[in-house]
């Protein structure tokens, strides 16, 4: 079975909706890590809509499992990286519009770019790993890059509308991770894993870690809802 790597990111969305401390995903990352969390991921993004760069620095400090950054390919980026040095980095396209990370990246088309940006962070003892479909043209460039891993995009496997489609995208990124792992790659897959939809992906043969986010903090948020009007009522009489 892979290993689970949680994705904090939306702790920081609701921190950030009210630009206020609570709930800090340092705190969500060191519970994470009780509860058997293999790893802590977050994704700094350019607009900086909900991991900041101060909780990137402490996760660093604190995270006991390792640590995934997810980023733009950008020279601000890049050397936020090789700063704070996280177990691995993971290269995702980012656009400013989106309400998440949409497709996977392009690596075909900007080879050159993904290359000098995975020679920069490898070579400062930084895995990258390339979170793209799971298309032959896509993997064959991640192999020509030299990055160490590549991140399967769960996507479409968690949006297919039908059992059909839904097998189709299994089928392919079963596919693609038996060529990557063929090639020499390490695998790993996320986007758009729930509770319903992950035992498939994670039956895959040779897939090594999940990342799962939004997902669990909605869970969290649901099974937190009793104790925490309990204990609001407990403020209420001062007995909290
Ligand atoms: N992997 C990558 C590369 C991502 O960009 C994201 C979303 O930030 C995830 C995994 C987690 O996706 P979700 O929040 O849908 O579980």
């Amino acid at each position: 079975m892979p290993t689970l790597g949680v994705n904090i990111d939306h702790i920081a969305t609701i921190r950030q909706a009210r630009r206020t401390v609570e709930p800090d995903p340092v705190a969500a990352a060191v519970l994470a890590e009780l509860a058997g969390a293999d790893g802590i991921t977050v994704h700094l993004r350019e607009d900086r809509r909900h991991i900041q760069e101060r909780d990137v620095r402490l996760l660093r400090q604190t995270v006991r499992s390792h640590l995934n950054l997810e980023m733009a390919a950008t020279d601000e980026m890049v050397a936020i990286a090789l700063d704070i040095k996280p177990d691995y980095v993971t290269l995702v396209p980012e656009k400013r519009e989106e309400v998440t990370t949409e497709g996977g990246l392009d690596i075909v088309g900007q080879i050159g770019r993904i290359g000098e940006v995975v020679d920069k962070l490898q070579s400062a003892g930084i895995p990258v790993s390339l979170f793209i479909d799971a298309e032959t043209a896509q993997i064959e460039a991640s192999v020509k890059v030299g990055a160490q891993f590549i991140e399967l995009h769960t996507g479409r496997y968690a949006e297919a509308k039908d059992e059909i489609s839904r097998d189709q995208e299994l089928a392919l990124l079963d596919e693609g991770c038996e060529q990557a792992i063929q090639a020499g790659l390490r695998v790993n897959a996320g986007h758009g894993l729930t509770y319903w939809n992950v035992y498939r992906v994670a039956g895959i043969p040779g897939m090594e870690e999940l990342n799962i986010g939004h997902s669990i903090v909605s869970r969290a948020a649901l099974v937190g809802m009793e104790r925490a009007v309990r204990e609001m009522k407990q403020a209420m009489r001062g007995l909290l």
